[in-house]
């Protein structure tokens, strides 16, 4: 089945200034109350969305999987999990987007997969050497008897990034590699085979009329022959890291992605790829978007930005020149399933960073609710007029915090667990989002049942409360996505303009944008604000606002 984008005008590439907003379906919202959310969910709730402003939806994962990973590990990349619902949900899902004139991107998992997947249960079965093996990665391992394993690799997660395997006659067999969880097994992709196979798993989605994939984990599929061991530094961040990587940003991913290029440009309607790709630098990050390449990459270098003019201008230079450099647009984020809110993020301090999460016994004093929240907005009102396409992670339109208190029994991120309680994990990002102050689970579904337990101020921040609530979260959300549609700002270029040390200020289009991240207020044209992310104070910006004025 098929359906045509209603204004998808080809050679329109509508990506290069999207605003694309991530659905984590488990917690969005749950038509059948079973306390995880589900597609038909979203389908209900699709309204609010095309009232928010956006141009398109990235579905996190919802394929078949045992859900050791919140659906990153798929046992069947052709169907959907019962607990989200059916194939015919996703059909139905889509073409109820698509009326909406909003594009639907799919989540695709093709570093590893579930343990439960048939070629893994397969290769378990085979014998070492065996087509079946040599789709994932097996080795012996070393020692007298094979007892350690091939190589020093950590996953991501915590702990060896291999498990040996128990023979059908109960002996010790061979390990795997799985850089996430044990139940994540790497794919062999230098096996033409596994090649095909995804080449023919973008097919059936792009059959179906899916405008695109979001790529996870987009610069570990190609590992360094002869796995070398490898140490990262002590400060390297778990998904990236200083070069030289066996495993993260190895040259031969990229012929993988300039075949899907093709496969992709087969079909009508500019269907997209974007990159999740973490590397140290823009530059590197670039070369998965050349232009036979990916359409688009996850800025993280931009996420992780000082909060700092200084910071955030280095940020923006840097990534606009790298994609300009390879002629592709620059993306936006400052919020996904992965990371701490940034209505909390921000207000955390280089000293107290906090990076793998947050939780009740996290040393170090909490981060200010208030002042987080506010450059959240300040953040969000800057990014939004920045030339490129922008990301949004559902509920930073609330402006809804991490939660922090969430008891260990509740926890379900693997990387808790495989630390022993020592990172507390993304789940605090990812609890069920509030619809109504007064409802069971916040209008989450009708029977109150919620995976992760929602905390008490969810009240205060759920749509229904802040729809037409002036100062709301929600309400700058809409204006800044319909002042950015109507001024066509993502497709503009950006001239900066001096304003001092401590604010940043440009022009783009027909709007001058202007952060104050100092104390001291600084003055503005009152007769010339569009929008300011906080209300001006005696007619100057206080600390920590962003306004756009007309030019
Ligand atoms: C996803 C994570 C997931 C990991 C393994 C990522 O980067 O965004 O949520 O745990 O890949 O698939």
């Amino acid at each position: 089945m098929s359906f045509a984008f209603p204004t998808a005008a080809p050679g329109s590439e509508w990506w290069r200034s999207a605003v694309i907003y991530q659905i984590y379906p488990r917690s969005f919202a749950d038509a059948s109350g079973d306390g995880v959310g589900d597609l038909r969910g979203i389908e209900s709730r699709l309204d609010s969305l095309a009232e928010l402003g956006i141009d398109a939806i990235w579905l996190s994962p919802f394929m078949v999987s045992p859900q050791k990973d919140a659906g990153y590990d798929v046992a069947d990349y052709r169907d959907v999990d019962p607990l989200f619902g059916t194939l015919a949900d996703f059909d139905e899902l889509l073409a109820s987007a698509h009326e909406r004139e909003i594009r639907l991107i799919v989540d695709l998992v093709p570093n590893h997969s579930s343990d439960q997947h048939v070629w893994f249960q397969a290769a378990l079965a085979a014998a070492p050497g065996s087509p079946e093996r040599a789709r994932y990665i097996f080795r012996d391992g070393k020692g007298a008897d094979g007892e350690l394993p091939p190589n020093n690799w950590e996953s991501v997660f915590g702990g060896p990034a291999w498990t040996r395997i128990t023979n059908a006659d109960g002996t010790p067999g061979q390990w795997y590699l799985h850089l996430f969880d044990s139940s994540q097994p790497d794919f062999d992709w230098t096996n033409e085979e596994v090649r095909a196979e995804f080449r023919s798993v973008l097919r059936f989605w792009l059959d179906r009329g899916a405008d695109g994939f979001r790529v996870d984990v987009a610069h570990g599929m190609i590992k360094a022959a002869g796995l070398p061991d490898y140490t990262p530094p002590t400060d390297a961040a778990s998904m990236g890291g200083a070069e030289p990587v066996p495993y993260w940003g190895q040259d031969g991913v990229h012929e993988i992605y300039r075949d899907w290029h093709t496969v992709l440009a087969e079909y009508a309607g500019d269907r997209v790829l974007c990159a999740e790709a973490w590397l140290p630098t823009n530059e590197e990050t670039a070369l998965w978007v050349r232009p036979d390449e990916m359409h688009q990459a996850f800025n993280f270098n931009y996420m992780y930005a000082a909060w700092s003019a200084a910071g955030q201008r280095e940020s923006i230079e840097t990534s606009i020149a790298a994609f300009n450099g390879v002629g592709a647009p620059s993306t936006w984020v400052l919020s996904n399933h992965d990371v701490v809110r940034h209505a909390t993020r921000l207000a955390l301090t280089i000293d107290n960073p906090q990076g793998e999460g947050i939780g009740p016994k996290t040393p170090g004093p909490r981060p200010d609710a208030a002042l987080g929240l506010r450059r959240a907005r300040a953040a969000t009102s800057l990014m939004l007029a920045l030339p490129g396409s922008s990301y949004l992670y559902q509920g930073e339109e609330l402006g809804l915090p991490e939660v922090i208190d969430l008891p260990d029994e509740a926890r379900q991120d693997p990387s808790f667990f495989r630390t022993n309680g020592e990172r507390y994990g993304r789940d605090g990002c990812r609890v069920p989002i509030p619809w109504e102050a007064d409802a069971p689970a916040f209008g989450f579904n009708d029977t109150g049942a919620s995976w992760l337990p929602q905390p008490a101020e969810f009240a205060d921040f759920s749509r229904a409360t802040e729809t037409g609530a002036a100062d709301s979260t929600l309400e700058l959300y809409k204006r800044l996505l319909a002042e950015r549609a109507a001024r066509s700002l993502g497709t503009e270029t950006l001239e900066w303009l001096d304003r001092g040390t401590d604010v940043l200020a440009f022009h783009t289009g027909d709007v001058e944008v202007v952060t104050n991240f100092g104390p001291a207020p600084v003055s503005v044209d009152a007769s010339r604000v569009i929008l300011s992310s906080e209300p001006l104070t005696d007619g100057a910006l206080p600390t920590d606002t962003t306004v756009w004025l007309t030019a």
